[in-house]
């Protein structure tokens, strides 16, 4: 996590850097800092708390120069403080870094700096001390070799800015395990965590590899690899512009990303549909023959979109006849899976950064599984490193609760079980066609939802106080429970918890007193009438219960529910989780604004989670 930004070759870089950090601020917003060169020195201003704080300090006292870089934090080592906040300088003030990611042998590096002072607590501070000296040495390196020969001795996970007084107008980037991204236009260089910090500037960035090194200057970017020699970047257009990164008018991020799902859902399941029956995944560049030979699926994610990949189980086992498990990322590479060639891998991640998934795919794949990657970023390290994408059009997605990176997931997942089942012999065209057609409807069932949402807004008064929520679902619920719940912690801070329906009777419905709420998900599928005894169990508890039905199950679920949020039928039951959703997300955004919460960047959260 942690965003970072460098500009090179601008009147006054400083007010570039700050308007690419309230882009990159998603990706934590403990602390933020620039450093500019004007003249023969560095300026440093840094201050902890969200980017506005850093706004202040400046509007205070002015930083010029033509080259500078900035950072938003997302606190791993040392407390967000000033003092933690990057840039980082070396004790002479010559050299100064940022850096996203972590050190793991700072310890070891500090120790051989015998002497040396730190000002800082955190892992970062010992790279700008180790260049500072690399640039001492005898031979007189310049500031790319300096760089070339620390990274060198780094472990662990950095994407790194650096800027030294010795060479006004240049920034050295490098990158392992970090998103990174670098552009030169119209006699300007940037860099930065990714492109929505530089969307203004320019639509064509290159990403760095692991183990790459860039010389970043006015209108010119040169990259090298770990040797030194000279390399080549992954350069890439992105198909989204400005607007699709500002509020345009919205009070949050999080209510705009909400009430862009019928776009979103359409334009991803746009393109797949070859008029014949037969879905196209162009990207996925896996051979059919391989995917007719596997034997079980692995889908592997984290928090949202380990939700969605919850619902795409359910669509390939129904459609494909594969088993599949759904596993926390995390988790996956620390046990010992089973995994061989013919084991099928689908990492899904919105931003396609987040270090567990990709450390998880990478691992299945070491052990010889195809890996396909559900990404909403083109260009994103799980994309570029999977054998296949298949790509969500969300547009960016900028709250850190994620909506419409979720309802896509969705889409992707259902268009992934067609697929593989027609790579299997399992569906006829016309099957196939039958189920395509009626997906084409759900972008007009999402906007009649997200379009009208008095009723979800009176719950969220009702509601907004009680301290503890149960989510419940069966089958296609269940995701949407625990997903409801998530979103509701996330960006509430209020406790809320998912189970399955049916264990409710083994553990959890201890937990329900008279005063808690139920919030059950229930639409009209093959398991309603069992949920439906298992809201009674918790009313009979004394439960308050907000029921989420679909037009089908609404008058069955009245007499039992306090009160019943209600979404079109779905034209097929794999696909009601995309509109059963929609009512939590609004109601977990409604709640958090009642409740005076920061909706956009909740306490402790960040979007991109580059960290283990
Ligand atoms: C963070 C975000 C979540 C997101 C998760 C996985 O925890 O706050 O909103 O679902 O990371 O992110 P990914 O980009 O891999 O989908």
């Amino acid at each position: 996590m942690c965003g970072i930004i460098g500009v090179t070759g601008r009147p006054s870089a400083v007010a570039d850097i700050v308007a690419g950090l309230r882009r990159l601020e998603y990706r934590g917003y403990d602390s933020a800092g620039v450093v500019a060169q004007a003249g023969d020195r560095l300026g440093v201003v840094k201050r902890a708390g969200k980017l506005d704080r850093l706004v202040e300090a400046l509007d205070g006292s002015p930083l010029e120069g033509a080259v500078g870089i900035g950072h938003t934090r997302w606190a791993t080592h040392g407390a967000p403080n000033d003092e933690n906040a990057h840039p980082h300088l070396d004790p002479t003030g010559r050299v100064a870094v940022v850096h996203n990611g972590i050190i793991e042998n700072y310890r070891a590096l500090r120790a051989e700096l015998d002497g040396a002072v730190f000002a800082s607590e955190t892992d970062t501070e010992v790279v700008a001390h180790l260049v500072a000296r690399e640039l001492d040495a005898s031979d007189g390196p310049d500031l790319l070799e300096a760089v070339r020969r620390v990274v060198g001795r780094l472990e662990g996970a950095y994407a790194l800015c650096v800027m030294s007084d010795r060479e006004p107008g240049t920034i050295v980037v490098a990158r392992q395990q970090a998103p990174l991204i670098v552009a030169a236009r119209d006699g300007v260089g940037f860099c930065a965590s990714d492109v929505a910090a530089l969307i203004e500037h320019t639509d064509t960035c290159a990403a760095l590899l692991d183990g790459q090194i860039a010389r970043v200057r006015a209108g010119a970017v040169e990259v090298v690899d770990a040797d030194g020699a000279p390399a080549e970047p992954d350069t890439y257009r992105v198909d989204w512009d400005l607007s699709a990164a500002e509020k345009q008018g919205y009070e949050h991020f999080m209510l705009k990303e909400i009430h862009e799902q019928p776009t979103a859902v359409r334009e991803t399941l746009l393109g797949h549909d070859d008029g014949a029956g037969n879905v196209l995944l162009d990207d996925l560049r896996i051979d059919p023959a391989v995917l007719a030979r596997v034997d079980k699926v692995f889908i592997l994610a984290a928090g949202t979109s380990l939700h969605a990949g919850m619902v795409g189980k359910l669509a390939i086992e129904h459609w494909a006849g594969v088993p599949v498990d759904v596993e926390v990322a995390s988790e996956f590479r620390y046990r010992d899976p089973i995994v061989d060639a013919r084991t099928l891998v689908i990492a899904y991640s919105q931003s396609g950064e987040t270090i567990d998934t990709i450390a998880a795919a990478e691992h299945a794949r070491d052990q010889g599984a195809p890996v396909i990657a559900v990404s909403n970023v083109v260009g994103s390290t799980l994309a570029r490193m999977a054998d296949g994408v298949l790509h969500t059009r969300a547009g960016p997605e900028v709250a850190v609760a994620s909506t419409k990176a979720f309802t896509t997931q969705i889409v992707a997942g259902l268009l992934l079980g067609l697929y593989l089942a027609q790579r299997r012999d399992r569906l006829f065209p016309s099957e196939a066609a039958d189920v395509l057609e009626r997906l084409a409807v759900l972008p007009d069932l999402v906007r009649r939802v997200v379009e009208d949402d008095a009723a979800i807004v009176a719950a969220a008064e009702r509601f907004r106080d009680v301290g503890y929520t149960m989510f419940i679902g069966r089958h296609g619920g269940l995701p949407i429970a625990y997903e409801g719940a998530l979103k509701l912690k996330e960006v509430s801070y209020l406790h809320a918890e998912a189970f399955p329906a049916g264990e409710m009777k083994h553990g959890p419905i201890a937990l329900i007193e008279p005063g808690a709420l139920v919030v059950a998900v229930a639409p009209d599928d093959h398991v309603f009438p069992k949920l439906v005894s298992n809201v009674q169990e918790v009313r009979a508890r004394g439960a308050a219960v907000l029921a989420v039905a679909t037009e089908g199950s609404r008058a069955a679920l009245e007499p039992h529910a306090d009160v019943v949020l209600t979404v079109p039928d779905a034209p097929l039951e794999l696909a009601t989780p995309v509109l059963t959703v929609l009512p939590l997300q609004l109601y977990a955004y409604h709640v958090a604004v009642l409740r005076g919460a920061d909706v956009d960047q909740p306490r402790n959260l960040a979007k991109t989670v580059t960290v283990e």
